[in-house]
């Protein structure tokens, strides 16, 4: 046997492999040391209460001959997919609820998805990035171009004519920066991959973070993106189900070809997310359960203000912050971001992400997150305005 040889480039270990390992290895060597982590974004709030009784309600119908269930459609069940519509119609986008795939997160959809895509196609990516955009690609060995985010164009970059691609990847809000792109941004890219016959792969996995009513929280708001693209949602940050698996997918019908290529992949390949979470994250649509979870999004908006406060009064540059959980910053005193990883968490005890982690213009860079609690979040600060 011969193993994928594209696997060879990749780096050793995923990124946040690679930061939980160094944490660990620290507190091995420092037991007492109070560790604050705003590394990972991994939510800290429980699961709302309209999710935890609609959760429980489907555990008793899984004990009950009468009400149990076995396999379920694979691409979820209709009274989640049309959940999901209606989320979506709020937004005034219109979707038919076989438009929608219910997935165990966006991370395995962004993956997955390649394998309707001939190997031929490249792809474009923005540099810096989360990471599983190029890593799946490198796996499957295709090529990848990178356009620049920087700090000039806040890193939103925007299409360039003379460089074109069949696949591109948009994150908006952005991660790692928290940046979002606005309307007539995301409507120059839609051209773009209409023009070129291209598709685009929209992360909106941090939509639910928008504050600004102007920005659009899905592509679908752009006039032709349901001719170009392709949506993947996560109630992991929208609802704090990075540890019960949920997200979507959405493949528009005007995609052509591309909807019942996904429908057959899913179909062979994914036996679907699990009865008990699928209610769970239907009720996390209904108004109490969206109420809920506005609250907790609102929690952390609070925690990445200190940060953003604490930014600015030491005068250091950041982005991110206003409409998303991850703050950008630019490292002090023209620090590489991995010797400013070691100095932070070996000074005060806090774990970020080195930005050269999502790419070569990440590095100079740093990310934190306001998933942690409002007293870490002070504290963090506190130790962090203090090294400098
Ligand atoms: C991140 O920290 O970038 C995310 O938590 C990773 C993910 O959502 O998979």
């Amino acid at each position: 046997m011969n193993v994928n040889q594209n696997f060879l480039n990749l780096k050793d270990s995923y990124l946040f492999s690679a930061i939980a390992k160094k944490v660990k290895d620290h507190l091995a060597k420092n037991p007492d040391k109070q560790i604050i982590r705003l590394g990972i974004g991994d939510v800290t709030l429980p699961l709302v209460p309209a999710v935890i009784n609609a959760m429980q309600q489907a555990v008793a119908e899984m004990g009950n001959a009468g009400t149990f269930r076995g396999y379920g459609e694979e691409q979820g069940y209709a009274f989640l997919r049309q959940a999901i519509c209606g989320y979506y119609a709020k937004k005034n986008v219109k979707l038919n609820d076989d438009e929608v795939f219910v997935s165990d997160g966006a991370k395995s959809d962004l993956g997955n998805i390649l394998d309707i895509f001939s190997l031929d196609n490249s792809v474009l990516i923005p540099d810096p990035v989360y990471p599983v955009y190029a890593d799946t690609n490198i796996m499957a060995g295709r090529k990848i171009i990178y356009i620049n985010g920087n700090a000039e164009n806040n890193f939103l970059p925007l299409p360039d004519k003379n460089i074109k691609a069949d696949i591109i990847y948009l994150c908006s809000p952005n991660n790692p920066t928290g940046s979002a792109y606005n309307k007539e941004q995301l409507k120059l890219w839609v051209d773009y991959a209409l023009e070129n016959n291209s598709v685009i792969f929209f992360d909106s996995a941090y939509e639910i973070f928008v504050q600004d009513k102007t920005l659009p929280t899905s592509i679908y708001q752009i006039d032709g993106a349901e001719r170009c693209a392709i949506e993947f949602c996560s109630l992991s940050k929208t609802a704090g189900f990075t540890g019960t698996r949920c997200g979507y997918t959405v493949v528009p019908h005007k995609l052509g070809a591309l909807n019942k290529l996904w429908l057959r992949r899913q179909t062979t390949k994914f036996n679907g997310v699990p009865y008990i979470v699928q209610r769970g994250a239907e009720a996390v649509f209904s108004d109490e359960g969206f109420a809920q979870i506005k609250t907790n999004i609102s929690y952390y908006l609070e925690n990445a203000k200190v940060i953003a406060e604490t930014l600015k009064k030491m005068g250091i540059w950041f982005v991110g912050g206003e409409n998303s959980p991850y703050i950008w910053l630019k490292c002090p005193n023209e620090m590489k971001s991995w010797d400013f990883f070691d100095l932070l968490l070996e000074k005060a005890g806090v774990v970020g992400t080195p930005g050269a982690g999502f790419g070569t213009n990440g590095e100079g860079f740093f990310r934190v997150t306001a998933f942690n609690s409002k007293e870490n979040v002070v504290e963090a600060m506190e130790r962090f305005s203090k090294i400098r």
